[in-house]
């Protein structure tokens, strides 16, 4: 059976990428978080036991990917992946040190870079999502404080779109997702008291239209998602 592999999977966008893809398609569904439980997502999903799998792991961390290399083989195949979690830091850019500023490239760039790496033997007529932000699009509004993690957004855009030309005559598809505004914690930690344009279902349910269609017509692209900026 087809099996879409989700990062971020505890809370916000992740879990209700997680619960769309359950209940808009017949996919098996790895839900993957550094949380142990993904207890919300358990509760709400009681009905469908054998199509979700729970797999704690860091993927910033390498022995975290080679524990999720062994749970994702278990499946065979990995039809789509969707690199949703990241990580946000909101801080002066003169006062970001250099372990801060190293653990938001590990999660938001070194990880779905490596984690590619890792699982791209059991891709099979993958769609590979990178779930960006528009912050790190060229020429888009920027906002002060955002520095570390609209960069590292920006440079995951350009591994988009090196994926794409480097697998161009592989089955595989490439595309990137520049969100605007969602309602979560992350978005609250940044843009406190503003009301995002869309909610996490909302932006859920047209990521699972788009994983399922996008590769039939499009490759290695950028596509803006935002209603408004915040
Ligand atoms: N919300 C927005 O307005 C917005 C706008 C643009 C882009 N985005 C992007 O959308 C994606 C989802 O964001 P969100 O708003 O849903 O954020 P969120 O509510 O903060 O959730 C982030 C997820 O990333 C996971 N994560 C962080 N570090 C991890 C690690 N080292 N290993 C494994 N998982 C890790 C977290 O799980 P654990 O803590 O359990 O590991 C969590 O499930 C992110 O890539 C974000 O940059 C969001």
């Amino acid at each position: 059976m087809n099996t879409v592999c989700i990062t971020g999977a505890s809370r916000g966008l992740g879990l209700a990428l997680v619960e769309a893809f359950l209940l808009k398609t017949e996919y098996n569904v790895l839900a993957i978080s550094r949380a142990k439980e993904i207890s919300a997502l358990r509760v709400r999903l009681d009905e469908y036991p054998e199509r979700l799998t729970c797999v704690s792991v860091d993927i910033s961390k390498s022995e975290g990917r080679n524990k999720l290399f062994d749970e994702v083989k278990e499946f065979g195949k990995v039809s789509i992946l969707v690199h949703n979690a990241g990580a946000l830091l909101y801080k002066p850019f003169l006062e970001i040190d250099e372990i801060e500023l190293e653990e938001i490239y590990r999660v938001n760039v070194f990880s779905p870079f490596l984690l590619t790496q890792k699982l791209f033997p059991l891709f099979e007529n993958a769609h590979v999502i990178n779930i960006s932000s528009i912050g790190g699009v060229e020429g888009s509004l920027k906002f002060p404080c955002l520095s570390a993690y609209s960069s590292s957004k920006a440079a995951l855009n350009c591994l988009t779109e090196m994926w794409a030309e480097e697998f161009k005559s592989s089955p595989h598809t490439f595309n990137c997702l520049a969100l605007g505004s969602v309602q979560t914690e992350m978005f609250e930690r940044a843009f406190p008291g503003i009301d995002a344009s869309s909610s996490p279902e909302e932006m859920a349910n047209y990521i699972v239209n788009f994983a399922l269609d996008a590769p039939k017509v499009m490759r290695g692209k950028i596509i803006p998602l935002s209603k408004q900026n915040p």
